[in-house]
């Protein structure tokens, strides 16, 4: 029998530290758990649009994510946002979450806070609609409406109360589980296996970002447009490939920011559409009349109008197969802003001329711009050729 002899090296007591980062494991453990147990994002239904026989072969679905609990697709980015925060380690007990929001993100993020027993602190514009602040209130959470850059002052806000900053513009894309069976993409592809296009607009840019992922990863064609409203940085980021790019920033709100922002990776993105914002609030307004049971809010109306050109180039270049967007959040949150003329004619946004535009489009399939913009749909290119 060999006998083996191990020498040990013995170190000096003081160089055997531990918990230099110490951390709450339990409570960790405990809150990842309940955001993947009795919190979990739920499965969201989709709704087929109707659309007219010129258009046979094609096919429109909107995923109705305001059926989450927080009323908002943003109820799956609160979910991975905390939990990727807590298994970093990031976030750690006692402290509060503060957070740069346009206001749906702070909504969902101050439920599961207020669920966890987490203070939490929304930096929003101080443009954001009452009804929306009213929801963060509800769940516990502070609101802290501000005239200047959201994330600068979130990260002032951060540094005077000790807290965490969740970051949503910097971290929605590396958050979001893009490989797991559970999410927004594989419900859909699930759903609709011959998915051609997935059309939505951008705000952290997390959720067509994940798709675009999802796609790649089951190794499908499946490509991603985003829509992009007025003033906002992130089409001539993409169309210029210059992340330096800015502008003012949008009216539409949760989409269309004044910079191009880490989240927003554009070598996903197969396409964009630029989107008038008198545009987005008819698509918005005709969906809600039409009795398809969907009464949105802005950003919703922005991703329909997209979907609308992506499906007259998919026409106009013989394709068939299907189209979807999502239902962001409901109307309910903006009645007194993009659903009430004198606040649209306040903003000097003008959605009559575009009404028709909408409309025939569904009853006929014909595509009428008014006479001031671009005649044509332009076929479904990819610009970053991937
Ligand atoms: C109402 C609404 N629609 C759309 C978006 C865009 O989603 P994402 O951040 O995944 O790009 C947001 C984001 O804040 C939003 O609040």
């Amino acid at each position: 029998m060999t006998t083996t002899t191990h020498t040990e090296v013995e170190h000096d007591v003081d160089e055997d530290v531990s918990d230099v980062y110490p951390e709450d494991r339990a409570w960790v453990n405990e809150c990842v758990q309940r955001i993947r147990g009795e919190f979990a994002p739920l499965g969201t239904s989709l709704r087929e649009i109707p659309l007219p026989p010129k258009l046979a072969g094609l096919r429109l679905y909107l995923k109705r994510e305001s059926e989450q609990p927080s009323g908002s697709h943003k109820h799956r980015l609160a979910a991975a946002l905390l939990t990727h925060a807590l298994a970093s380690g990031r976030l750690t007990p006692g402290r509060p979450v503060i957070e740069a929001s346009s206001g749906s993100t702070a909504i969902s993020e101050a439920w599961y806070c207020e669920r966890l027993g987490i203070d939490f602190h929304a930096v929003v514009p101080s443009g954001t609609a009452p009804e929306k602040l009213a929801l963060i209130t509800q769940y516990g959470g502070q609101v802290h409406p501000v005239d200047g850059d959201i994330v600068e002052e979130a990260k002032k806000l951060t540094t005077a109360l000790d807290g965490h900053f969740m970051d949503q513009f910097t971290y929605a894309e590396r958050a979001y589980d893009w490989r797991g069976e559970e999410g927004l993409a594989p419900e859909l592809i699930r759903a609709v296996p011959d998915l051609a296009w997935f059309v939505m607009g951008a705000g952290t840019g997390g959720t067509a970002t994940s798709v675009a992922r999802y796609g790649r990863y089951t190794g499908r064609t499946l490509r991603v447009c985003v829509t992009d409203p007025d003033h906002s940085a992130f089409f001539r980021g993409w169309r210029d490939k210059n992340p330096a790019a800015t502008d003012k920033g949008s009216h539409i709100e949760g989409i269309g920011r004044p910079r191009v922002e880490p989240s927003f990776l554009p070598p996903l993105v197969n396409r964009m559409i630029q989107v008038h914002d008198g545009a987005s609030v008819a698509a918005m307004r005709f969906a809600a009349a039409a009795n398809w049971d969907i009464v949105a809010g802005p950003s919703t109306g922005t991703g329909l109008f997209g979907a609308m050109r992506v499906l007259l180039g998919m026409h106009a270049a013989g394709q068939t197969g299907a189209v979807a967007t999502v239902m962001c959040d409901s109307g309910d949150r903006y009645v007194n802003e993009y659903y009430n003329d004198a606040w649209l004619a306040d903003k000097q946004i003008d959605h009559k001329p575009w009404m028709p535009t909408v409309e025939r489009f569904f009853t006929t399939g014909d595509w009428t711009p008014p006479a001031a913009y671009e005649p044509t749909p332009k076929p479904a290119t990819t610009m970053w050729n991937m």
